[in-house]
């Protein structure tokens, strides 16, 4: 009998009050609930021979905790930190410290919207960023996943965290 190689794990962070999708200002971020997201996520990821994990919390040092875990045992993070994306310099250290591939993710596209959503400080220390397609976002950042672990993929000198490491 021959063992199948393990899959590489992705883990999908959700951030503050992702938990309320579907009934959160459904005109801005759709109709799905979480839930039919990470199921999307996970399809994809079982689609790209990829495992996935979710973990999604309303408290910033929940998701540091996670990030930290996921060190030396995850692959890669996806991580939608909803509005911690634009003030949360912990995330972005703690990001920092992971050393897998890092995908930033939004459903909407906060470059056109409020001033205060244009900065993400976890963009720094993100491979790339999905933004501005829904639930498809999710297919699509697994799907970036997978091609940068096979390598090949990557930007030009888009080293991840090239601006902020010295
Ligand atoms: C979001 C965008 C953030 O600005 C916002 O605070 C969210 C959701 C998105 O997925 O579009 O909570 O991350």
């Amino acid at each position: 009998m021959t063992e199948n190689p393990p899959r590489p794990l992705v883990l999908l962070v959700s951030g503050p009050n992702l938990d309320l999708l579907g009934q959160r200002e459904p005109e801005i971020y759709g109709p799905e609930t979480l839930a039919d997201h990470v199921e999307r996520a996970s399809a994809a990821a079982a689609r790209l021979g990829l495992s996935l994990e979710h973990v999604q919390s309303n408290h910033e040092g929940d998701l540091i905790e996670a990030i930290h875990h996921a060190r030396g045992r995850a692959a890669a993070i996806v991580v939608n930190a909803g509005a911690l994306t634009h003030t949360s310099w912990s995330l972005h250290d703690a990001l920092a410290a992971f050393e897998g591939v890092v995908v930033e993710l939004h459903l909407s596209n906060p470059a056109g919207r409020e001033p205060f959503r244009h900065t993400s400080v976890i963009a720094p220390v993100a491979d790339g960023l999905v933004a501005g397609f829904g639930g498809l976002g999710y297919e699509l950042a697994i799907e970036a996943v997978r091609r940068l672990l096979d390598g090949g993929d990557a930007a030009p000198g888009a080293e991840r965290g090239a601006a902020d490491k010295t």
